[in-house]
């Protein structure tokens, strides 16, 4: 399963690159704005910068919400870095945008997706990559991962190739199912991957292997 961090924050972009299991971003515009970056410029400025930082795949997500300014405000996006990926969102015009890039070879991620019928009509638009929100589903009381494992097997039914990009993943047991069930790819915030680490057993294996070492070697 690929990681993908969802993030606008270099910081914690630069964090999870350096421990070398990252293989991609996904930013939407409530990230970009929580990390104060406004305006056209210094929007797309902040998608090369990621774009410089990581080497995967980078989301950068349209504003426009009718067909034409989605296609226009897409290839702006797209011209800006090899690595963009247009994020469009689950409405029609979304679905026709996506087909329009799809058809172009520009890759695409379908955003805002919470039904399996959602996610065929990304997969039949030829999306690159599908978001289900995983955790925006648990937090109205439904089971989000749920909604991954009936995307696999439909997927699977038809040899879909759109990947599904679990979305709205909040911590490190989303991250374990969405890899038990089969996602392609999950993105999360660099808390919920670095969650993965801890263990208190390797704490005091470690503690105890380091005193071990020294009370041989004083
Ligand atoms: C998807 O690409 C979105 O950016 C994101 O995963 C939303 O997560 P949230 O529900 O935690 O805001």
């Amino acid at each position: 399963m690929k990681f993908f961090i969802d993030t606008a924050n270099l910081n914690d972009i630069r964090e999870a690159q350096g421990l070398g299991i990252l293989d991609g971003v996904t930013t939407n515009p409530s990230l970009m704005a929580k990390e104060g970056i406004t305006g056209t410029d210094n929007i797309l400025k902040h998608y090369v910068d990621i774009c410089n930082i990581v080497e995967g795949d980078v989301s950068a997500e349209v504003n426009a919400t009718d067909y034409e300014g989605m296609v226009r405000e897409g290839e702006q996006l797209a011209d800006l870095h090899p690595q963009i990926v247009v994020k469009l969102p689950m409405t029609k015009d979304g679905v026709r945008a996506c087909k329009y890039f799809s058809d172009k070879g520009i890759k695409t991620n379908v955003t805002l997706v919470f039904s399996a019928g959602q996610a065929i009509l990304a997969a039949k638009a030829g999306a690159t990559y599908v978001s289900p929100f995983v955790g925006r589903l648990d937090d109205i009381s439904t089971d989000g991962l749920n909604l991954i494992q009936e995307i696999r097997e439909i997927y699977d039914n038809y040899g879909y190739e759109t990947e599904i990009l679990a979305a709205s993943v909040r911590h490190t047991m989303h991250i374990v199912n969405c890899a038990k069930i089969g996602a392609d790819v999950m993105t999360g915030p660099l808390s919920a991957i670095l969650g993965l680490l801890k263990h208190p057993l390797t704490d005091i294996g470690l503690a105890q292997f380091i005193a071990d070492y020294q009370k041989g070697n004083q």
